[in-house]
């Protein structure tokens, strides 16, 4: 049986994930990004070539789709930059990166374009489809959990318990409802948008920069005087803070409306606003609230 389990749920862009990884690291904990399901629950729907109002008609062919699915949620030791965000990267903390496997291939870019976006919590709202992803939230966290381990520390022998940090919307309210610890993370509309907004703009920056890499190379590489000079301008071909704000309203809308495991804030949740803090700040506070409560 899993010994400590941490639940980090919240609205959009709040921080969660790269919150819940660094805790994870910090801890020697197993992660699972839960929003990652349903985000590949949602590229299978776009696949299926299932319209975004044709969903409700196509529910029980989804929610077997997920059912037969393989996934697997993989931990990269290096720091992915461009999900860790303004307050993380100007930290000291290293938050890894994550590979999403859906059957064998590689998502982690796929599940996170403007049409997921944009579909994914319609596809959650589903009751069935829920149903098939906690079967794999449950699976995937039997699988990521570390097991317990012996420290010793000020010449004494410390028992560390194994477990397994996940985020999400309903993870302390449905789906490990006796978690050790529930988090519930929040910041102020505005934060949330520029964060997004800021990890948007890092994506297309790498994009460029990869580009402008193969493109030197294809030329004739760093010998032909032409590599310093940008082969792209980085066109701003993303939206606005206040599009972002917009998108991220809907989402939490849906998201606290729908009838199945809305978001909530579980009644034995600790609440942190992360607006004011540093990214290190509540790390660490969070992985003091598990210590303690070791
Ligand atoms: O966390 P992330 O923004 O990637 O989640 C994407 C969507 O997946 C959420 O907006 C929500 O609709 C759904 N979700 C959920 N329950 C979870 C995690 C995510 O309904 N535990």
């Amino acid at each position: 049986a899993r010994e400590f389990t941490i639940a980090i749920d919240g609205p959009a862009a709040s921080g969660k994930s790269s919150t819940a990884r660094a805790v994870a690291k910090e801890l020697g904990f197993g992660y699972i990004d839960s929003g990652s399901i349903y985000r590949c629950a949602t590229l299978l729907a776009l696949r299926q070539g299932i319209a975004a109002d044709k969903i409700d008609e196509h529910i029980s062919e989804l929610a077997s789709l997920i059912s037969e699915a393989s996934m697997e949620i993989r931990i990269q030791k290096d720091a992915g930059r461009h999900t860790i965000g303004l307050a993380a990267a100007a930290g000291r903390l290293v938050v890894p990166g994550v590979q999403v496997l859906l059957n064998s291939e590689d998502v982690s870019k796929e599940i996170r374009t403007p049409e997921v976006n944009r579909l994914v919590a319609k596809v959650a709202s589903d009751r069935s489809v829920r149903e098939a992803v906690l079967h794999m939230q449950r699976a995937l966290a039997a699988a990521a959990e570390s097991s317990s381990t012996t420290i010793r520390q000020k010449g004494k022998d410390i028992k560390v318990p194994g477990g397994v940090v996940m985020d999400g919307r309903d993870i302390g309210t449905t789906v490990f409802p006796t978690a050790e610890l529930k988090i519930y993370l929040d910041a102020s509309p505005m934060a949330r948008a520029i964060r997004r907004w800021d990890e948007l703009s890092n994506q297309v920056k790498d994009a460029a920069k990869a580009k402008r890499l193969s493109n030197s190379r294809n030329t004739g590489g760093a010998g032909d005087g032409q590599s310093t000079k940008p082969a792209v301008t980085v066109q701003a071909d993303y939206p606005s803070v206040e599009d972002i704000a917009r998108e991220l309203e809907q989402r939490d809308y849906q998201d606290i409306n729908r009838e199945h495991s809305p978001l909530r804030i579980a009644s034995d949740a600790v609440v942190i606003d992360n607006t004011n803090l540093t990214f290190e700040q509540q790390v660490y506070s969070i992985a003091d609230l598990a210590r303690e409560r070791m």
